[in-house]
């Protein structure tokens, strides 16, 4: 089965060498693999509530696109676009604002973080700040929810909202009674260290003490690692390799043995100009070929326009029919569809007070469902159909089954079987399941 990975990059500013290793390069390696389905976009929209500087957005812009493409992103396997060229973000990112508790969003880091400032400063609580800051998470929200994606590569930082898209996706599906939207999963790369900056911090613009990926090509990479900052040690002197950002960025980027031996260089005394002197070939090395695609591709704007264009189709492909089925779910309809549409929701499962069936797509095996309990307990989950009629037409039929129904233990489940085919399992064996089951399945005959 495939997982849909799915991350946003926001176009503020130019990418450097940590986020390189941190982030871009990674995501790249992931998005190769074969059970990996990816979707990464240019969050512009975001971008919009961190700067008002026109020339800045577009720049970033550009220049965010060419430094994924310059490091192998393929766009034929990737589905790469920009947030800006998807109407149905914003569109659904409106139909999240109205099912989102104010109180949910009064709650988020970045707002209260910003709230804090303001009152420690004597300032009024909101004083600079916008409806969009506040509504960031929601937006963010869509970027992940109109697309299923299953994962979400993100910074620590980010865990909240990820905590925010879930709960804000478990409300709409409560109260439109169906599930629309897959539960999005955070994924935080342990491994990936943190590049160390300049000054020993963790690589940041904040702290202004980054290495530059592209910008002024070689030179600026070894002036920057030139001025890295090290203690007073002679050369002859042994080093600690364990307290050196330069023994940290070496290893970033060396292989095994290359990480062994200038670890052992440093013990033995290497000078720190000699050291940076390799670390620079070393990082260099890596980036050059890089540095010339990406110069190419900053050369040719047009090209990656149209990438990014084709991007936005493959990815409208999907939202554009999932916004089109969250319209009519949520009453706007053509006009002469809503009687029709209307009597086909049990009036029950509004309520919440009955068992109800749950269906998503998971991933390249098909169309599943799950039935859940009155309480929320899963009951079954239905094996796998390529077409998702199918899986509706298998849930209209369980809805008839009662009390009754032909279940038999399997191992650690139990397996209704239809037809001689096990059509659905449980989670656990046993009579007290047995018996939880044939009661769910006995009140969904009973609605009818
Ligand atoms: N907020 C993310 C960040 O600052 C960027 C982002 C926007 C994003 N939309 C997203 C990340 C959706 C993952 C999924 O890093």
């Amino acid at each position: 089965m495939q997982t849909r990975v799915l991350t946003g990059i926001t176009t503020t500013g130019t990418p450097h060498l940590g986020n390189y290793a941190g982030a871009i390069r990674p995501a790249i390696a992931a998005s190769r693999r074969a059970d990996v389905d990816a979707f990464f976009f240019l969050a512009d929209y975001h971008a919009l509530i961190k700067s008002d500087d026109a020339a800045r957005i577009e720049r970033s812009r550009l220049e965010i696109a060419a430094t994924w493409l310059a490091a192998g992103l393929d766009p034929t396997r990737v589905t790469f676009y920009r947030q800006s060229d998807i109407p149905e973000i914003p569109e659904l990112s409106w139909f999240l604002t109205c099912v989102t508790a104010k109180g949910l969003l009064n709650r988020a880091h970045a707002y209260k973080a910003a709230v804090d400032k303001n009152l420690e400063a004597g300032e009024d609580a909101d004083a600079g700040v916008t409806a969009g800051l506040y509504m960031y998470p929601v937006l963010m929200a869509a970027d992940i929810l109109a697309f299923d994606a299953h994962k979400v590569p993100v910074g620590r930082d980010q865990i909240q909202h990820l905590e925010m898209a879930r709960d804000i996706a478990q409300r709409f599906n409560h109260i439109y009674g169906r599930d629309f939207f897959v539960l999005p999963e955070v994924q935080i790369e342990e491994q990936v260290a943190t590049l160390p900056g300049l000054d020993g911090r963790k690589m940041s613009k904040s702290y202004d003490n980054t290495i530059p990926l592209f910008a002024g090509g070689a030179k600026a990479l070894r002036e920057a690692i030139m001025r890295i900052v090290t203690d007073s040690r002679a050369p002859g002197e042994p080093k600690d390799p364990d307290s050196s950002a330069l023994y940290t960025l070496y290893r970033a980027f060396a292989d095994e043995a290359q990480g062994a031996a200038f670890r052992a260089a440093l013990v033995d005394g290497l000078g720190w100009g000699e050291a940076k002197q390799q670390l620079f070939e070393l990082i260099e090395a890596h980036v050059a070929p890089l540095r010339e695609r990406y110069d190419a591709l900053i050369a040719k704007p047009a090209e990656i326009e149209a990438i990014l264009r084709e991007g936005a189709a493959k990815a409208r492909a999907i939202a554009t029919p999932k916004l089109a089925a969250i319209r009519n779910a949520i009453g706007l309809r053509a006009m002469g569809q809503a009687a029709a549409v209307q009597t086909a929701k049990p009036a029950a499962a509004k309520a919440g007070k009955a068992p109800r069936f749950a269906s998503f797509r998971d991933g390249a095996a098909g169309f599943r469902f799950r039935l859940f309990a009155a309480n929320g307990e899963e009951l079954l989950l239905s094996m796998p159909f390529a077409d998702p009629k199918a899986a509706g037409a298998l849930q209209q039929r369980l809805r008839t089954l009662g009390g009754d129904a032909p279940l038999r233990e399997d191992g650690d489940a139990l397996v209704l079987e239809l037809d001689g085919a096990a059509v659905a399992r449980t989670p656990q064996a046993g009579d007290a399941m047995l018996g939880r089951v044939r009661e769910a399945l006995a009140q969904l005959a009973a609605q009818d």
